[in-house]
């Protein structure tokens, strides 16, 4: 274990200038700081961010200002909303939203994701890499300034704009200046740096990922649901819990579960223009799933079970309905899954959550309202 340092306010002049108060106090949305303060606490020394599962070395000094990029409201075009109003920690940097609220209550038109396992740029050789609900983009580092830039999610339209914004902020010079060597704030800077904050968030700690190191922490009924996960039920031919898989192409990943007989939301097809991929979505990272509730790309349901009562007896005879999920007729398959099953997957299932990536402070919102 890391000996406790010392927090501290940047330096006591710093901490001043970073009280922030909230002037158009209507403009907050979320967790409103309407009347309050807002103050960055950073440790003396920068966390230890090494331990990237994919065996990438992660500079600290740039993960320490990726954090603070990443929370900091000042990145939305009225400072109200930074990535971490959507991407709760607690919830495994998901939301428990079925859409969020961007500035101006703005809602987005899907499920918020779980940030977790991302490959950065030198991750898979950096190719192949498929992100968001639909794969719209192949590179994390590219995908940072997005939200940023979204008219839904933080409004800034003119990206250029940003720099000069925080250069008058008082604690970026000296973030900067520690991962960069100087003080120059640029796009690029901010993409690497959010890009290797995210990269060190790993799930991989979790009830099964010890079992899966020779640990004997799982009991009966989980071991249980995940032979029905693996075998039976075949869950496992999609949800591999290998990001290699859910992140990299593979050729496979994309693929359409049968919400609904003519999806509303066209999905993958939207990005190719291929009617043969309507309704197909990335097949989700199942890490976490237990906090990450609601689910689907359209946060459509609630609980675990109505997820599995979906496999069981839902699934709808959409024409790019996988084939895994048809029957001998070629028609959308009833799974039937007994009460026992349906308990026994759901058991499973929250063995897949990694409670100390999410109370990890490294993590943790270095703003504190005081
Ligand atoms: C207003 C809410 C909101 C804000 C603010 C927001 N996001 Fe997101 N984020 C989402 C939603 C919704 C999705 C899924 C979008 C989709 O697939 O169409 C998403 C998806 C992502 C993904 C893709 C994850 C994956 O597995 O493919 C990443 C990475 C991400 N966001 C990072 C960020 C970063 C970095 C910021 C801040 C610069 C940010 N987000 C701000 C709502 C938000
Ligand atoms: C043919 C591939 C495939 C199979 C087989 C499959 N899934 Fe899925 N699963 C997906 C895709 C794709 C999604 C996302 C669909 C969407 O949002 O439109 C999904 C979504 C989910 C979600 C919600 C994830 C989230 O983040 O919202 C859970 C939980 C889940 N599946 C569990 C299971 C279980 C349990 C089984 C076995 C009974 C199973 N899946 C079988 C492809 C599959």
């Amino acid at each position: 274990m890391r000996k406790v340092t010392p927090i501290f306010f940047l330096s006591a002049a710093l901490a001043a200038a970073t009280i922030y108060s909230c002037k158009k106090s209507g403009d907050h949305v979320g967790q409103a700081l309407s009347q309050g303060t807002e103050v960055l606490e950073m440790p003396a020394m920068p966390y230890d961010y090494s331990g990237s599962g994919f065996g990438i070395p992660v500079d600290n000094n740039k993960a320490a200002l990726g954090r603070v990029l990443f929370y900091d409201r000042h990145l939305s075009i009225n400072n109200s909303v930074s990535c971490g109003t959507c991407h709760k920690q607690a919830l495994a940097f998901a939301d428990d939203a079925t859409f969020s609220r961007g500035f101006e209550n703005r809602l987005t038109g899907r499920n918020s994701m779980p940030l977790q396992n991302l490959p950065g740029p030198n991750v898979f050789g950096g190719v192949g890499i498929s992100l968001f609900w639909d794969g719209r983009s192949s590179s994390l580092n590219d995908l940072i300034l997005r939200p940023i830039n979204n008219h839904v999610e933080m409004g800034v339209a003119d990206l250029n704009t940003i720099p000069a914004k925080l250069a008058e902020l008082p604690y970026y010079r000296e973030l900067f200046s520690a991962a960069y060597g100087d003080g120059n704030i640029t796009n690029e800077r901010i993409s690497e740096s959010v890009t290797t904050f995210l990269q060190s968030i790993q799930a991989n700690r979790s009830k099964l990922d010890r079992q899966q190191q020779g640990e004997k922490v799982m009991n009966a009924q989980e071991l249980y649901g995940m032979t029905l996960f693996d075998s039976k039920y075949n869950c496992r031919s999609c949800h591999t819990l290998t990001p290699a898989v859910y992140y990299g192409t593979m050729g496979q990943n994309f693929v359409n579960i049968g919400l609904e007989t003519t999806p509303t939301d066209k999905g993958r097809a939207a990005i190719t223009g291929n009617p043969a991929d309507e309704g197909k979505f990335r097949i989700p990272n199942l890490h976490n799933i237990a906090l990450t509730a609601p689910y689907m790309h359209d946060g459509r349901f609630t609980t675990l079970e109505e997820v599995i009562e979906h496999y069981s007896h839902n699934i709808k005879n959409a024409a790019s309905l996988d084939s895994r999920l048809k029957g001998p007729d070629g028609k959308a398959m009833k799974m039937n899954i007994t009460t026992d099953e349906k308990a026994a997957l759901v058991a499973f299932l929250k063995t897949l959550t990694d409670y100390e990536m999410i109370t990890d402070p490294k993590f943790s919102n270095p703003f504190k309202i005081k």
